[in-house]
């Protein structure tokens, strides 16, 4: 059996930082299943599928080819054959995946190949449905989270970086709409699974987090 650890959490939580480093100390692979909506969104995209069609994102969805390889231990995401990882992280791309990922064909297809991910490898595997949907029988399950103002600043620092052009405020009110439509929505809606442990990382630091998480599996 394979050893599964699962992080759920809002967007701009801290997860695939943790995650990659949780996965990096246990020698384990990371999965980040968000970057998996973010391929199936940039799909829609760029077919011109308007966000509030379910029947045509549903029926998009089935002809996306979406698969995962791993270069230099990272997960690359290739979507129909092309590698599309360094075009996921926009704003509209965060966006459409909040909007299509309430679909229930999206995440069907999605959640597939998350599963055989984890049956074959160690795996840490970030999203916002691993504990309570995708691998309900995790061995360790954490909720990690902060103030929504913290992740919003976070975001921020991260796309400034980048060198990319923002507003904090414009960042702040979509983490806002993305928490609320990722934890009202029908479908495998983001909440903590009752046997998740709790972490708030608004006042601690990634090294804290990643001990606080390594002291669990061990
Ligand atoms: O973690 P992220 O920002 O890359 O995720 C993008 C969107 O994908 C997020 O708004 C919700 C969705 N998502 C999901 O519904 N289920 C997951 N397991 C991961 C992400």
């Amino acid at each position: 059996m394979s050893y599964q650890i699962a992080i759920d959490g809002p967007a701009g939580a801290g997860k695939s930082t943790i995650a990659k480093e949780i996965a990096k100390r246990l020698g384990f692979i990371y999965v980040d299943t968000g970057a998996m909506y973010r391929a199936m969104a940039l799909y829609l995209l760029r077919r011109g599928i308007p966000a509030d069609s379910p029947e045509e994102i549903s029926a998009a969805s089935q002809k996306a080819d979406i698969t995962i390889a791993y270069r230099d231990g990272l997960q690359q995401v290739l979507l129909d054959g092309e590698n599309v990882t360094s075009l996921l992280r926009t704003e509209e791309v965060g966006n459409m995946a909040s909007a299509s990922s309430a679909n229930p064909d999206v995440r069907e297809k999605l959640v597939e190949l998350q599963r055989l991910l984890a049956d074959r490898e160690n795996v840490v595997m970030d999203g916002r449905d691993i504990g309570t949907c995708v691998l309900p029988h995790a061995d360790v399950k954490i909720y990690l989270t902060a103030s929504a103002a913290c992740r919003a600043k976070r975001r921020y620092d991260e796309l400034t970086a980048k060198g990319e052009a923002c507003d904090l405020e414009v960042i702040e009110a979509d983490i806002r709409k993305r928490d609320h439509q990722d934890m009202t929505r029908e479908h495998s809606p983001l909440r903590q699974a009752e046997d998740a442990v709790l972490l708030d990382s608004s006042d601690l630091t990634i090294a804290q987090v990643v001990e606080n998480i390594l002291a669990l599996v061990n």
